[in-house]
């Protein structure tokens, strides 16, 4: 009896504890927190186990949707309740209640039961459906002013003053719940009585206008008062009033004047409701301060025009103008599920000095993507001019020939009135320097502040190591990769480019995904290259294809497939895999009709781009032992490409007879090429590093030849260019990963290390605090010399993860479910400190060596396991949380020199003598 007491003691103290210690957390919606107006018709779920318990894993889970907050309370799920479902899986749990319409809401809880006990029913979370149909934007019409007024100019530096738009309305009774559905093109700012709606910058994100455009949706309940309101919206031009006008028109896209769409659903607390829409009784003046607005050339705003309550009630409209009804853009409107920009960060400068022509030079003291904020005093039309650059000319003064013809000056006109404070608002700079002219004072450091903007994506993951050179990398890549980040991935942002090249990031997507959370932003980017795809199958070089390339390369185009599978990989977004697959097919068969000869893939565009040339002012390399043939390039690619179709084709469950294509053109083109390209010596054609690491990374090369092949690369790495990197963008993307999981980490390591030229501690040495286009970019031409591109990287983010940190996501368990623990303790660094928020929660790893011991202390999350491979195989050697491993223990295996454990969630300190 006593001992049934002491079971059921412990039995309820048990699942006490499981109720009160292991929480849900981070409830998600198709990737986003409680979001609103989204499209998808069956969303995916997901959440986070947390707790200080060990070896949690989820049995079953329960999810239960309600269409009131009330009703959830209640247990009432009137849209769906899933039942107790047995399964681990805690992502992506595909919605499959009722049929939801437009504008629907749906409030979710979730509980689970895992093997140490129940949880308790999670917080509420919540999504609201958009606006599904086309029907159901219910006549909602576009509106704008396809005029010039003076000023304005279509040109190559085309003007446009920003449009300023008002609509008063009446709100007849109390309110009780009120949503803004709004499509502003280019850029567009909201305001109700004066306040602005939401904290994003430079909205929406870009899209082909023509091919889709994207809506936010916003809850303004609490701004909205009974009584007279005004609506008010300022329109920036973005890339839809193209920053080059009437200038290459058969490359640059442009769209027209700005214009926008806008439904306001009210509903009363009475129960009735009411829609307020865009029509031609909007009024608008293009008289505002904003007189110009121009991503590369910068903006022009004049105080002296600030129009006073222009956005609330008390003004009088009288002569302002009516927009009139306009074309709409083309494209399908869709709900924007990925996250604006914002400004998410600042930077105070170090240095301000004094130029001989009475300007000042502005030191950010960081290679910097946003705007400058200035604080200044003076009379009414005094003028100060901000011009903007990554550095500067040895007299001082500012770098720009590597901007080409963006002019990046922004100029703030006063109004004379104190203090004035201002930020532009639809432009924004690349920088570390500016030259300030037109104080008439010495202006302070205090007088300017730096803002950081881009994607309000979060960061989610830290790296340091015993390197500091590594470091540095590490943080410059950071900058870079943020900065990049402009609704979709640009190539750089401080020239007259700015472009969403598909090619720089291939595999960089993938080392970026371990420092910031991009999936949504990655997400839409597959979308963009979907809708640009033409009628036949061929993809853009640059998508959305703002420049009109379609160059019908392979690495480049190859984006669209690699990317999708880092989402896969990393995020475990089956969903993009199922959503794109016909068009990634649509494409490889493209490619194959037209350019596949002799089982060899012969169209090649960009080569092995950005090799480290001959000379150290040359951009392009002539000399034929650096470049590598392009059919060598882009069969390889596509070799590598048709593997991971074949892989998609086994997740989607695609037909048996695309498999087998692509078994059988794997297996011809791979003859083919080794046929043709692999020589007597064990060497792939000219012998550059990039034609030998492509066939290697792939599974190219013969069985028996693989070691000889890889010695023989190593040699050209090692001895023929003194272990540094002689690869360009395409051979960069596997090289680090390639030396290491064939046993030179010690070699991949020396190239990270690196501080001679060419290497990316070249770039540090030489002060850059971005990583740079050229590896040759302190001494190169200006012409094409961006000191803020991020595809040298290559794979460098993902050995800083996977084979130094060891931090890798299981490919066979995506999305970090099993995680493979698998550092390179002898490479040369002497201790890794690094975490990673998994979309499972955080996994960490911090290994310290001294000479004869071995600390490794690791965290995995709940409801994931890990395999651990220890640099031993020697089981008396081994600790851990300080108890010596046990020899009979069946969670361990021995692979090669490792001790191989699983182990499940937790924190482990883990020791080896
Ligand atoms: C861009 C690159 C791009 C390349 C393609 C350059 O102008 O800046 O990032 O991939 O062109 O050739």
């Amino acid at each position: 009896m006593k001992r049934l007491q002491y079971i059921v003691i412990l039995l309820f103290s048990f699942s006490v504890m499981a109720q009160n210690d292991i929480k849900l957390h981070n409830l998600q919606c198709e990737m986003l927190t409680n979001p609103l107006g989204i499209d998808v018709l069956q969303p995916r779920l997901s959440w986070q186990i947390i707790t200080d318990v060990s070896e949690v894993e989820q049995k079953t889970y329960q999810i239960l949707v309600a269409s009131s907050a009330e009703k959830l309370k209640n247990n009432n799920a009137d849209l769906w309740d899933s039942g107790k479902v047995s399964s681990n899986a805690s992502m992506n749990i595909t919605y499959s209640g009722k049929k939801l319409d437009s504008k629907d809401e749906a409030y979710w809880k979730v509980k689970v039961w895992t093997n140490k006990g129940e949880t308790q029913w999670s917080e509420t979370a919540h999504w609201s459906m958009g606006i599904l149909t086309y029907a159901d934007w219910k006549s909602t019409r576009w509106i704008g002013y396809n005029q010039l007024f003076p000023g304005d100019s279509v040109s190559q530096f085309s003007k446009l003053s920003a449009r300023y738009i008002r609509k008063q309305i009446d709100v007849k009774k109390q309110v009780k719940n009120a949503k803004v559905y709004i499509m502003g093109m280019g850029l567009y700012e909201l305001y109700i009585n004066g306040e602005k709606i939401g904290n994003h910058v430079l909205a929406p994100v870009p899209t082909d206008y023509t091919k889709n455009v994207k809506y936010n949706v916003f809850d303004v309940t609490s701004q909205l008062k009974k009584g007279e309101n005004v609506l008010g919206t300022i329109l920036g031009n973005g890339r839809f009033f193209a920053m080059r006008q009437e200038y290459k028109p058969y490359k640059i896209k442009s769209f027209g004047f700005p214009k926008m769409a806008l439904q306001l659903d009210i509903e009363y607390e009475n129960g009735t409701t009411e829609t307020i829409k865009t029509d031609e009784t909007w009024k608008f003046t293009p008289n505002g301060p904003i007189r110009s607005n121009n991503e590369y050339d910068g903006e022009v705003y004049d105080a002296r025009n600030e129009i006073h309550n222009w956005n609330t009630n008390n003004f009088d409209d009288s002569n302002w103008l009516n927009l009139t009804w306009v074309e709409e853009p083309g494209g399908f409107p869709e709900a924007q599920m990925t996250p604006n920009m914002k400004v998410m960060d600042e930077v105070t400068p170090i240095s301000i000095t004094a130029t001989k022509t009475g300007s000042y030079i502005l030191d950010m003291g960081q290679n910097m993507v946003g705007w400058l904020q200035l604080k200044v005093k003076g009379n009414r039309g005094d003028t100060i001019t901000m011009k903007f650059a990554e550095s500067l000319k040895e007299d001082g003064s500012l770098y720009i020939a590597n901007l080409r013809d963006a002019r990046v000056t922004d100029q703030y006109i006063l109004k004379g009135e104190g203090e004035e404070i201002w930020e532009p608002k639809f432009v924004y700079h690349g920088f570390r320097f500016v030259e300030i002219s037109g104080f008439k004072y010495k202006p302070s450091l205090g007088n300017f502040l730096g803002k950081v903007v881009y994607d309000d994506i979060e960061t989610i993951g830290t790296f340091e190591c015993s390197n500091p050179t590594m470091n540095q990398i590490f943080k410059n890549a950071f900058w870079g990769i943020r900065g990049n980040y402009k609704g979709m991935p640009i190539d750089c942002p401080q020239r007259n480019e700015r472009q969403p090249w598909l090619g720089d990031r291939t595999t960089g997507a993938y080392g970026e995904s371990f420092l910031f959370d991009n999936q949504t932003l990655y997400a839409k980017w597959l979308d963009d290259i979907k809708f640009s795809q033409t009628l036949d199958g061929g993809i853009p070089d640059v998508a959305p294809a703002f420049w009109r390339y379609y160059g019908d390369g392979v690495t480049w185009q190859g984006a669209y497939i690699k990317v999708a599978d880092m989402l896969y990989n990393q995020f475990a977004d089956e969903n993009v895999i199922k959503n794109h697959y016909p068009y990634m097919k649509k494409w490889m068969d493209y490619m194959e009709a037209n350019y596949l000869k002799n089982d060899l893939m012969t169209k090649d565009k960009y080569g092995d781009w950005c090799v480290p040339p001959e000379s150290l002012e040359i951009i392009r390399s002539q000399d034929p032992t650096r470049l590598t043939n392009g059919e060598v390039l882009s069969s390889a690619f596509y070799y590598h490409l048709l593997q991971i179709m074949k892989k998609f084709a086994h997740i989607i469950n695609a037909t048996e007879v695309d498999i087998a294509h692509y078994d059988d053109l794997s297996e011809r083109l791979k003859m083919a090429f080794n046929k043709k390209y692999l020589n007597k010596n064990n060497t792939y054609a000219n012998n550059t590093v990039t034609a030998n690491v492509l066939p290697l990374a792939f599974g190219m090369v013969p069985e028996e030849l693989k070691a000889k092949v890889f010695d023989n690369m190593v040699h050209e790495v090692e001895v023929t260019k003194q272990g540094h990197v002689s690869t360009g963008v395409v051979g960069i993307q596997f090289l680090m990963r390639t030396l290491t999981e064939n046993g030179r980490g010690d070699l991949a390591y020396k190239l990270a290390s690196n501080k001679t030229y060419p290497s990316w501690g070249y770039m540090v040495e030489n002060g850059a605090t971005t990583i740079w286009e050229l590896w040759n970019g302190n001494t190169a031409d200006p012409e094409m010399n961006s000191q803020n591109h991020v595809m040298l990287l290559g794979d460098l983010l993902v050995w800083y993860y996977e084979n130094m940190a060891g931090i890798k996501s299981n490919p066979e368990m995506p999305g970090f479910k099993q995680i493979i623990m698998k550092p390179d303790f002898n490479a040369g660094l002497s201790y890794v400190n690094a975490s990673y928020e998994s979309i499972h929660g955080t996994i960490k790893s911090h290994w310290k060596k001294t000479k004869n011991k071995l600390i490794w202390d690791i965290t995995i999350p709940a409801n994931t396991s890990a395999l651990v491979y220890l640099p031993t195989t020697n089981v008396s050697k081994v600790k851990i949380n300080k108890k010596q491993l046990d020899k009979n223990s069946e969670n361990y295996k021995t692979e090669e020199d490792r001790l191989v454990l699983e182990l499940k969630s937790g924190t482990y300190s883990i020791n080896i003598n």
